[in-house]
């Protein structure tokens, strides 16, 4: 038997994974894998809750396939961890609906997540779909589904967790220990500033740098990248402390000495931002040389990533089952069903004897 707790996490398929979600997330996944249970979810039930339409469905195909390829290039393995996709495990749905009951209309409308989702998707206060008001509850079944201890999220899924936390309690309080009280885990960069310096990084505002970039592509984005606009000429002292270059050298430049140097040069005016741009793409062209190679191993496999997403589906549907009947008997649902179909089987039984 296997006694490791359990993990999940996951993500909206909305196409390729950048070095934000690396970094806020994906490597912890990668280094917790053998440790724990590990399930990693393709949450396109959750698009739904602003993205209905036919066209954002249809997109799912080639998003989930680029996501969960992205999954594979950073090292997560097929082998060791369930990758699965939502809307293919029916104990979701139905531990949705139960969670709806354990937790308040105004708790959930509190939180800022769901406005700014809401604002986000061009939705006002009268166009706020009610799926949209629950997400929080639908990713609190997707977290208890296979009873996960620990949640690795960013940021701004924290509170998200809390709510499932809370659905945890009273479910437990109120029926019988089911869940355990998942933890949260936030990534060391839990919010990774975009290339444009302004904003995190987003594929929305185009200030990405994806998984699967190429070393030109790479090159390329930061050779535009912003820096200190103060420093109009080389030999002008600059500013390393929130300069979005000298970010990504302390999260992506193992060679420390390098990078003290850079800095210390950058201070003084001795350095120019070619230079330190250069040293921060080979940088980030070695960090990302091994995801290429595992990513083209993946790729060259035709329907590689789709067994793994059938066989982690799979998986998941035995757990939600399980999870599913522990629920329903610690409520008590489960005699109502059965005392029906053990008397309206007595009475088949008996009208065919007559
Ligand atoms: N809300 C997550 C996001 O922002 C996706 C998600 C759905 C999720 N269900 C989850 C994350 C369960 C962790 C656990 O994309």
């Amino acid at each position: 038997m296997n006694d490791k707790k359990r993990l999940l996490t996951g993500d909206r398929p909305t196409g390729k994974l950048h070095l934000g979600h690396y970094v806020g997330s994906l490597t912890n996944r990668v280094q917790l894998q053998d440790e724990y249970e590990c399930y990693f979810l393709i949450a396109d039930l959750h698009m739904l809750t602003t993205k209905p339409d036919k066209d954002a469905i249809f997109a799912l195909r080639t998003n989930t396939y680029e996501m969960v390829l992205d999954y594979l290039a950073a090292g997560i393995d097929p082998a060791k961890s369930t990758i699965f996709l939502q809307s293919s495990v029916h104990a979701v749905y139905e531990m949705n609906l139960f969670f709806e009951m354990l937790v308040t209309l105004p708790r959930l409308s509190r939180l800022p997540s769901i406005k700014e989702m809401a604002r986000a998707a061009h939705l006002d206060d009268e166009a706020l779909p009610f799926g949209l008001v629950g997400y929080p509850v639908l990713q609190a079944a997707d977290i208890l589904m296979p009873r996960a201890h620990l949640v690795p999220v960013g940021k701004d899924n924290e509170s998200h967790v809390e709510i499932s936390r809370e659905i945890s309690r009273r479910f437990n309080r109120m029926y019988d220990e089911v869940f355990p009280i998942p933890d949260v885990l936030i990534g060391d960069v839990p919010s990774l500033v975009g290339t444009d310096g302004q904003s995190k990084m987003s594929k929305s505002l185009d200030n990405a740098i994806f998984l699967s970039d190429d070393a030109k592509t790479v090159a390329n984005k930061v050779r535009r990248m912003y820096t200190d606009p103060k420093r109009v000429r080389a030999d002008i002292p600059g500013t390393v402390e929130g300069n979005p270059v000298f970010i990504y050298h302390d999260v992506f430049n193992p060679n420390r000495s390098e990078v003290e140097d850079l800095k210390e040069r950058y201070r003084q005016g001795r350095v120019g931002d070619v230079e330190v741009k250069e040293k921060l793409t080979t940088a980030l062209n070695q960090f990302l040389d091994p995801l290429r190679d595992r990513r083209a191993h993946f790729q060259s496999q035709s329907g590689m990533v789709e067994e793994a997403i059938y066989d982690g589906t799979k998986r998941a549907n035995e757990i939600g089952d399980e999870t599913l009947m522990m629920m329903k008997k610690a409520m008590g649902l489960t005699g109502v069903w059965n005392r029906v179909s053990r008397k309206a089987r007595a009475r088949k039984k008996t009208r065919a004897l007559d």
